[in-house]
């Protein structure tokens, strides 16, 4: 690893007309995370410290986002939209600050790996001024075009700019450029804006490099990693990419997944060994889920634990804030949240647990709902170990059941339960014998009357 100082300039001041959308484009999420997360989180997986985000004015959002993951990124805003160079200068401040290596990211390049940065790190360290990373598109339209002769990069010429023979050309530029901290704002300021957009292009700075004799070069990427998002079919693309990452991911850490296509995780799920996760499951951000859990299919989890041993599903819904025990089970139509689920608790089929707590080793009888909301406060529900909810009840939270009680079917529990005891709280049964017969008797007469009463 290199010691030499390095900023990463980030821009994600666009205004991402292409995505038709209110929230701005470096915003909109992949895998559950917004792409500039993303671009933030691979700076930092690089070694990177020093941050600089460049975005529009206003764009409080942006900048609260970026603050969440990164305390002490700089955010610069670039007033007008007149380029990526432009963009660039906008961070101005923190570029003339003495860096050795300034790396510029684009924030909706989202699926960079930090390898890669690293790699066009280690071609400044070879004496380069300006590096490139380029990739072979599949379909390159509307992407710069590295020009290259002999293995040097001329120029990147935008498509809007190029002659006929230049859009030919299929080796593109991903965007991500590292210029040499002792030339990089020379390069910046020198950049026009005499071209088909008259914006200031950041690309420009490799042609103006030549001039000044600044040696440049360009790495290589696979479009997969480095395609950027502009539009909402590129958004679908690049969470189809990240997903198939992370899917690999978790079959090569030791997880089965029957039918690894259906099943959708967030950038962050943690999933541990001989886990196996049935077709169409769900993962929302900050799940993590232990070594020979089930997860049967049609589920969807999000922010919540899964310990050891517990089953899911199938077509459960955990809920943020949830903790499921070793050795638990959750069953089908259930759904948590906010519930601490002891270790060997069950919770069979068709409830809603919500603020709760359950003992190690409940059972709670299919149908039980946590009545925890009141319209105004949520209020909690506890249920003791080895407690035994009887099917169908309701417990009206705030609302304590102690370890070993009962509570029969059918029951509205308003009132705290004692440790072993048994609460039953519907109405009795009455018994009457010859009943149906008496009644069938009266009503066929009256009904051959033409009475209905
Ligand atoms: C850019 C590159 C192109 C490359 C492509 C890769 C330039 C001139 N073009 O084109 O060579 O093939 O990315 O995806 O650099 N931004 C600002 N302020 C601005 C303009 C842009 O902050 O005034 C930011 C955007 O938020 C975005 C990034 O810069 O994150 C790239 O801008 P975008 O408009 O998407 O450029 P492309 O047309 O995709
Ligand atoms: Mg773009």
């Amino acid at each position: 690893m290199t010691t030499r100082k390095c900023i990463a300039v980030i821009l994600a001041a666009g205004e991402g007309t292409r995505m038709k959308s209110h929230t701005p484009k470096v915003l909109h999420k992949i895998a559950g995370r917004s792409m500039v997360g993303h671009v933030v989180d691979t700076v930092q997986k690089a070694g990177i410290s020093s941050i600089a985000v460049v975005i529009g004015p206003g764009r409080d959002d942006v900048a609260a986002v970026i603050h969440g993951l990164a305390p002490d990124a700089q955010c610069f805003v670039q007033t007008e939209r007149l380029g990526t160079a432009h963009a660039t200068l906008a961070a101005r401040a923190a570029i003339g600050t003495d860096y050795e290596d300034v790396l510029v990211l684009f924030a909706d390049t989202p699926l960079l790996e930090p390898a890669t940065i690293k790699a066009m790190r280690g071609r400044l360290v070879e004496g380069n001024g300006v590096v490139a990373l380029g990739f072979e598109a599949k379909n390159p339209n509307g992407y710069g075009r590295l020009l290259t002769q002999g293995g040097d990069l001329l120029a990147i010429r935008e498509q809007k700019d190029a002659s006929e023979a230049e859009r030919a050309v299929t080796l593109c530029n991903s965007g991500l450029l590292a210029l040499d901290g002792k030339v990089a704002l020379k390069l910046l300021d020198a950049v026009g804006n005499n071209n088909a957009q008259s914006e200031f292009y950041l690309t420009d700075v490799v042609a103006l490099a030549h001039g000044l004799d600044v040696s440049t070069g360009y790495e290589l990427a696979e479009e997969s990693e480095v395609m950027g998002v502009n539009d909402r079919t590129q958004l679908a693309t690049a969470e189809a990419v990240i997903q198939d990452r992370l899917r690999r991911k978790a079959m090569l850490n030791g997880a089965t997944l029957t039918d690894p296509g259906s099943v959708f995780f967030a950038h962050d799920t943690i999933i541990g060994r001989d886990v196996v996760i049935e077709p169409q499951v769900v993962f929302g951000p900050n799940v993590v889920v232990g070594d020979r859990v089930n997860i049967h299919a049609f589920c969807h989890i999000e922010d919540a634990t899964i310990e050891n041993d517990a089953a899911i599903g199938p077509f459960a819904r955990i809920r943020p804030g949830s903790n499921i025990g070793e050795g638990a089970k959750i069953g089908n139509f259930v759904e948590l949240k906010k519930a601490d689920i002891g270790a060997g608790a069950k919770i069979s089929h068709l409830s809603y647990i919500g603020d709760a707590v359950v003992g190690a080793d409940a059972n709670i009888g299919a149908g039980t709902i946590t009545c925890n909301y009141d319209g105004f406060f949520k209020y909690k529900t506890i249920i003791g170990e080895g407690a035994f909810i009887g099917a169908n009840s309701s417990l009206v939270a705030p609302i304590t059941i102690g370890a070993g009680a009962y509570v029969g079917s059918g029951s509205v529990i308003t009132k705290e339960v004692a440790p072993d005891q048994l609460a039953v709280a519907r109405g009795k049964q009455i018994a009457k014998d010859g009943w149906g017969a008496s009644f069938r008797q009266t009503s066929e007469a009256k009904k051959k009357a033409g009475k209905p009463s």
